[in-house]
């Protein structure tokens, strides 16, 4: 019993040992607001607002755009040069901005 709850503790470390570092994912989010605008609404027509967007899709996006299964003249290059934690740091980055939204009356 006590083996296991030694483990448990050990895996709950582990995790957070892998967290996502949000910091980094700040610093790093600067080469992506040209496009995608500093507080992750685009003005660019052809980029889409990342403020706000899921974890699991904005990671699965960028590797995606790495593995070649989603393709874009910019973005197909700019995945190449992230590794996997800076695309967790970017996700929890992005994913943790507060996002309001009105849909419009008819
Ligand atoms: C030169 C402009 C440019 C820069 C710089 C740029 N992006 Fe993009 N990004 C785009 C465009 C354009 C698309 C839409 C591409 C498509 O149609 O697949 C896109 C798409 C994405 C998507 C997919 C979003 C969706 O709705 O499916 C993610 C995630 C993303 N970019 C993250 C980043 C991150 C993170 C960075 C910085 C490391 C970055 N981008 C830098 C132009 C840019």
């Amino acid at each position: 019993m006590k083996r296991i709850v030694l483990f448990c503790i050990g895996l709950m470390l582990s995790n957070v040992g892998m967290s996502a570092d949000m910091a980094n994912g700040k610093k790093l989010s600067v080469q992506c607001s040209v496009c995608h605008g500093k507080d992750g609404v685009s003005r660019n027509p052809e980029a889409p607002n990342l403020a706000g967007m899921s974890s699991l899709y904005f990671e699965k996006s960028l590797i995606d755009y790495q593995k070649g299964d989603r393709h874009d003249r910019r973005m197909s290059l700019i995945a190449q040069t992230l590794t996997k934690d800076q695309i967790k740091d970017l996700a929890s980055w992005y994913s943790s901005f507060e996002i309001t939204v009105k849909v419009p009356e008819l």
